[in-house]
């Protein structure tokens, strides 16, 4: 994947923080770990990692987790700067339909999506419009 020096510079800040983050996953249910690591506009990282539940349902990702924990410090809708989503247990990772949605709300159009999974040369960036053009919103 080549990117620019500042995509690089995000990428490989936010890679150890979603590494780091994937470690405190809750998933005993499908032993498929996940990470995620958001910039805030103040150059804060949030982390996120998934949380799942025996009722299956409940099970939260790990990019709604740290979106939705980034809201509640009272990070801003709009504000941040990038995602970066890893996942050891796959080549390359690809956000869920229910996490594009809610990452749409919360994310600026251009905003980055990096997506990594063990085989780190398979890495793909995205950004929010991309993962899904002609969101639901209102
Ligand atoms: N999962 C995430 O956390 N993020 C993704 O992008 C895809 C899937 C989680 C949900 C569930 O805990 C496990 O991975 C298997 O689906």
């Amino acid at each position: 994947m080549s990117r620019t020096p500042q995509a690089q510079a995000l990428y490989d800040r936010l890679l150890p923080e979603a590494i780091a983050a994937s470690k405190a996953a809750w998933c005993p249910h499908s032993d498929f770990p996940v990470g995620a690591a958001l910039l805030t506009a103040d150059d804060q990282i949030i982390r996120g990692c998934n949380v799942e539940n025996a009722s299956y349902g409940l099970t939260n990702c790990a990019e709604r987790s740290a979106l939705f924990s980034a809201i509640a410090q009272g990070h801003k809708p709009g504000s941040f700067k990038a995602i970066l989503v890893y996942a050891p247990k796959v080549a390359l990772i690809s956000p869920c339909g229910a996490c594009r949605q809610v990452m749409h709300e919360l994310m600026l159009a251009h905003c980055p999506v990096y997506c990594v999974g063990h085989q780190e040369s398979a890495s793909r960036d995205w950004t929010i419009e991309q993962l899904l053009p002609g969101a639901f919103r209102f």
